[in-house]
């Protein structure tokens, strides 16, 4: 394995005092990882070093064309106070699968996760301490050769950096509004849909503004073809209780394959709940709600852990979900999912990494 050169600050940061007024991704740590990819030379010095700017020609392939793919996971403070990932070796696994796409070159998974825990273990104190606070760890690549033809970059950057984190939504736990989204879309089948890619989320601003403009919170984006399948929500995959069905759409390509979402699946069927992954259209969930069968619905996520929502509007539609309120399902998902990332609940599945 190669060696990780460490260079600490000599200018360390004031840590954030008041851990309820973290937000998301505001505030970063006193150190980044780097490693550089060059042709002929594969992935080579990796280091960990203050962070700060990175300097890039203005001609930088990134800049121009969005070879970019990045990766959202957390660090937890363990209830032996000792720092936790969760699946951090899925995250490397899904990297790579958003690499393979985007003509990146792919990186040593185990390498990485081991570079991730020398970097937590660096900014160890960043760590936050409040329930439902953690550190967000953002990996990413991109292409840096200064040349604007269209052409897999020969030359790119993996950074790592990291932030520490509340809540995503403003809400909390609290039910979000979704707004049904039929005039963009974001990805189809064929394209990038199923990877972390900049391109997608520049693909979701629109939309995201207008919800906004209309008091709510995300859009829940239907399938690019027929408008008419759900897909996912803009940070977050999603499911709906209909009777004693838990859905989720299945994973055809132009979705993002979550680590959540996969947790969630394999946490409800270990608890004898009935889960299928497959398509389902808005006018089903429609159905559903006017039959009263629509029990609950809710969003999982790296950034948004379980999100409960309260309100879905299709068109005129306005659909009220449980009142309005977390659902039960919704709050024992929460509930055991966060327990294990904190290492308050035993792991039985062997998700929780400790870093030493
Ligand atoms: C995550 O959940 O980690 C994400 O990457 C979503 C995000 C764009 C904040």
């Amino acid at each position: 394995m190669q060696e990780i050169k460490i260079e600490l600050t000599k200018n360390p940061k004031a840590k954030p005092q008041d851990e309820s007024k973290l937000g998301f991704g505001q505030i970063f740590t006193d150190h980044m990882f780097l490693m550089n990819y060059d042709e002929g030379e594969g992935w080579h010095n990796p280091r960990i070093v203050p962070f700060g700017p990175i300097e890039l020609s203005p001609a930088a392939m990134c800049l121009h064309y969005g070879q970019e793919v990045f990766e959202g996971m957390k660090a937890y403070r363990g209830a032996n106070g000792k720092p936790l990932l969760f699946r951090p070796e899925k995250n490397m696994a899904r990297l790579n699968l958003s690499n393979e796409r985007l003509c990146i070159p792919l990186i040593d998974e185990e390498f990485c996760v081991e570079a991730i825990k020398a970097l937590v273990k660096v900014d160890e104190d960043w760590i936050p301490k409040s329930e439902g606070t953690s550190l967000y760890i953002r990996p990413f690549i991109f292409g840096i050769d200064p040349h604007v033809g269209v052409h897999p970059a020969h030359h790119l950057i993996f950074c790592v950096i990291c932030s520490p984190v509340g809540a995503y939504y403003p809400e909390g736990l609290n039910p979000v509004k979704i707004y049904v989204e039929q005039k963009y879309v974001r990805a189809v089948r064929g394209g990038m849909g199923f990877t972390k890619t900049a391109g997608n989320y520049a693909a979701s601003l629109k939309a995201q503004d207008e919800a906004e403009k209309q008091n709510y919170t995300q859009v829940l984006w239907l399938d690019g073809v027929e408008r008419k399948y759900i897909e996912e929500v803009g940070t977050m995959n999603v499911f709906f209780v209909i009777g004693d069905e838990v859905v989720t759409p299945a994973l055809q390509g132009s979705i993002l394959g979550g680590i959540t979402r996969l947790s969630t699946i394999e946490l409800l069927r270990s608890w004898g709940y009935k889960v299928s992954e497959r398509q389902i259209s808005i006018d089903e969930v429609a159905k559903a709600y006017d039959e009263g069968k629509l029990v609950e619905s809710f969003g999982t996520g790296t950034a948004a852990v379980i999100s409960p929502i309260g309100e879905l509007k299709w068109g005129d539609k306005i659909m009220t979900i449980n009142n309005g309120e977390i659902g039960e399902i919704s709050q024992k998902l929460y509930d055991n999912l966060t327990g294990i990332q904190w290492g308050k609940i035993e792991d039985k599945f062997g998700w929780v990494v400790e870093v030493e």
